[in-house]
């Protein structure tokens, strides 16, 4: 049985990850420590909220005493860790925060779990695992190979940048103390409790809302896309496989433009609003509910300074090694995302009017 302490859990990611586990291993017991953040939503966690097994700790990842006292008193055998600033558009106005987070935190959650697990004791099981980003590869043009594992990191926004820093740190504690970690380089996610400023749910509460759906520059930029449960599936198979001290990316083979993510968002909306009879009376200011196509809401705006042109992942390694493959393609993984925020409209409404957040 193992006790896992999962970092950032009431975020996007984390979150999902939290239930597919509950689901996939019941005996096992979970603690989730998360700072909440603005991108942190306890309602993530509300369908867990009073399980056995299951406890929620409010506080920071830099928060050292914290982190030893919650190790040591839960018995936790296995970090999955999440917690980080995760957007970059927040990140290239405001890169501290990431700093701290992403680097310090990263590194003091190292420290914590290597004085408990390895200092002066031998033969502790033990696992840490971190979860970070295929952006720590930079950029590719159109013709580029897929990044691999072996790809040279070339960070461009401070997000990327801290990222990176906080992947050679794992390294640097496998390599230097002999701390049982993994990494994992995962491309974008898209899925439920997605938090309303990234592309996909924010064109999708903008298209239910009838507003712009605001594309950077030519919308030509690429992005490799992975239904968020097969990115859970992922870290499943290098938790109960994977190597110590391996990285591994995780991805789907599934290159989109941007300007393609969205049309094809919107053709999934009207679909709905063609099937759905109530949606036109529950938004009535959307294009399908006077049965106008949503990708008539598309607007270019500036580009973001150091966009980066395209991201694609090279997941050979987990599907040889670990036999990893995601179950959903894009259509069906946007199919079930859009279902579900047309079904939990008081989650994303709560964030929208900001009462998530008392
Ligand atoms: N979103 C993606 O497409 C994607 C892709 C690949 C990798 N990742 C990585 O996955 C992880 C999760 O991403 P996400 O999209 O769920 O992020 P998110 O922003 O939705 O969630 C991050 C969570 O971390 C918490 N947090 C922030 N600072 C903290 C601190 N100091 N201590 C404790 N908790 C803190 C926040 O409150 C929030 O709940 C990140 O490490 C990110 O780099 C994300």
């Amino acid at each position: 049985m193992r006790t896992l302490l999962v970092t950032g859990a009431a975020g996007f990611i984390g979150a999902n990850f939290v239930h597919y586990w509950r689901k996939t291993y019941p005996q096992d017991a979970i603690v989730v420590l998360d700072a909440l953040t603005y991108a942190g939503n306890k309602a993530n966690l509300s369908a867990i909220w009073n399980s056995d097994g299951f406890s929620f700790v409010e506080g920071s990842i830099c928060d050292e005493a914290l982190l030893e006292n919650l190790m040591q008193q839960h018995g936790i055998n296995t970090v999955v860790h999440f917690a980080a600033e995760s957007h970059v558009d927040r990140s290239i106005t405001g890169p501290d925060a990431f700093i701290d987070t992403n680097i310090v935190g990263t590194h003091t959650l190292l420290k914590v779990a290597k004085r408990v697990w390895i200092d002066g004791r031998t033969d502790i099981p033990h696992h840490f695992h971190h979860v970070s980003t295929d952006e720590v590869y930079g950029t590719l043009s159109a013709d580029d190979p897929a990044f691999l594992e072996t790809t040279a990191y070339a960070p461009n926004s401070p997000y990327a940048a801290s990222k990176a820093a906080s992947d050679h740190l794992v390294r640097a504690y496998h390599h230097t103390y002999g701390l049982k970690v993994s990494t994992s380089n995962c491309s974008n996610n898209y899925g439920p409790f997605h938090f309303p400023e990234k592309l996909i749910p924010l064109c999708l509460l903008n298209i239910l809302h009838g507003k712009a759906l605001p594309i950077y520059g030519d919308g030509k930029q690429i992005r490799d896309w992975l239904y968020v449960e097969d990115h859970s599936r992922g870290i499943d198979s290098i938790i109960n496989h994977g190597r110590a001290g391996e990285t591994y990316n995780i991805g789907g083979n599934n290159e989109w433009t941007n300007i393609d993510t969205v049309e094809l968002l919107c053709q999934i909306v009207d679909s709905k609003f063609a099937e759905i009879k109530d949606l036109k009376i529950r938004f009535p200011d959307s294009p399908g509910a006077t049965a106008v196509a949503s990708k008539s809401l598309i607007s270019h705006v500036s580009d973001r300074p150091g966009h980066d042109t395209r991201y694609a992942v090279d997941a050979g390694k987990i599907m040889s090694e670990l036999s990893y493959q995601p179950l959903e393609n894009f259509k069906s993984g946007l199919d079930k995302t859009v279902d579900w925020y047309l079904n939990n409209a008081p989650w994303w409404q709560a964030i929208l009017d900001g009462s998530y957040r008392k």
